[in-house]
């Protein structure tokens, strides 16, 4: 029978194959506990495109969905890009494959756009941009674009709601939705909210009106962590997918963090952040696969609005 090895073995694998290859782990806050705790850096989407564009390691490990590592990979084109499972996709990805973007700017070409993608979409969809946002930096962006141009905002329909509301600017806006959060209902968080009347809410901008009209803050997940540590509350609602619990429990050890429930369960998983397992970063540091590669000419018409945000949000 083979050796299996243990939690520690792998655990100590995976760091002397990450000394050996010149790798650096990137993680998102929403990967499994074992993951976050292995990584060099965990974060949100903004950090890690920060991170991932400065690093001089010769290897990302990337954990967390496609897009992320795609994004690594369009910012720092000369790294060796992986991702534990190549499968790890996103439903907001999917609401807006390119073809159909490109056709809609095809048909509505007299409007001239000045379209902004939420960075929870595919390399070409970025590449038909004008600039890239994430949750952390979605007010700023907007606030930044041309006056004299209508916005088309993909493709999520919710942050996008939350950007308008926030800046006051009117933007056509894509249809997708994030799966998970759309989950959370105002009845399952009013429900928690009278469970502990005294506690403070955050809530990610992914989620619908209904919720974020429930919440004391609205923000990405990295902000999560300073409201939690800031906030005078002990009891605090966290309205956003589970892994986010793992980080904040480290970060705000003092609080007494609740999931926010949804109406089928009390927390919310994303099936694509949690298909990376410490098994597959091992194998994928072993193999150096599944590596993220793109066409040339697609990376490059993707890097302009994507280092257009970057300038923006530093
Ligand atoms: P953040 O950039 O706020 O971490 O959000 C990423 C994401 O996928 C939320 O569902
Ligand atoms: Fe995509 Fe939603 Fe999963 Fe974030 S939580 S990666 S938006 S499906």
């Amino acid at each position: 029978m083979p050796a299996v090895a243990t939690g520690t073995d792998l655990r100590e694998q995976i760091l002397a194959l990450k000394k050996e290859r010149n790798a650096v782990i990137l993680a998102h806050n929403y990967q499994i506990g074992e993951i976050q705790d292995i990584a060099d850096y965990v974060g949100d989407s903004l950090g890690l495109a920060y991170r991932a564009s400065e690093t001089d390691a010769d290897v990302i490990a990337f954990c967390g969905v496609h897009f992320m590592a795609e994004t690594a990979k369009i910012v720092n084109p000369d790294k060796t890009v992986i991702l534990p499972d190549k499968d790890a996709g996103c439903s907001l990805e999917e609401s807006c494959p390119a073809p159909d973007l490109e056709a809609f700017l095809k048909e509505n070409q007299d409007k001239n756009y000045y379209v902004i993608a939420y960075i929870n979409c595919s390399a070409g969809v970025k590449a038909l941009c004008d600039c890239i946002c994430t949750s952390g930096n979605a007010v700023k962006i907007v606030e930044a674009a041309p006056a004299d141009r209508p916005i088309l905002f993909v493709p999520d329909q919710n942050l996008g709601e939350w950007v308008m509301q926030q800046t006051g600017r009117k933007m056509d806006l894509w249809q997708g939705s994030c799966y998970v959060h759309v989950e959370f209902t105002r009845d399952s968080i009013q429900k928690i909210k009278d469970e502990y009347p005294d506690a403070a809410v955050v809530a990610h901008p992914e989620c619908t009106t209904a919720v974020r009209l429930l919440a004391d803050e609205v923000c990405s997940t990295e902000k999560m962590i300073t409201f939690c540590r800031d906030s005078p509350a002990k009891n605090i609602i966290v309205i956003t997918e589970s892994g986010m619990l793992h980080r904040l429990q480290k970060e705000a050890p003092d609080k007494n963090l609740i999931a926010g429930p949804t109406d089928r369960c009390n927390c919310a998983d994303c099936k694509f952040m949690k298909m990376n397992t410490l098994q597959k970063l091992h194998d994928c540091l072993l193999n150096l696969s599944p590596e993220v590669t793109m066409e040339e000419t697609i990376r490059q018409q993707a890097e302009a609005p994507l280092q257009r945000m970057l300038e923006l949000s530093r």
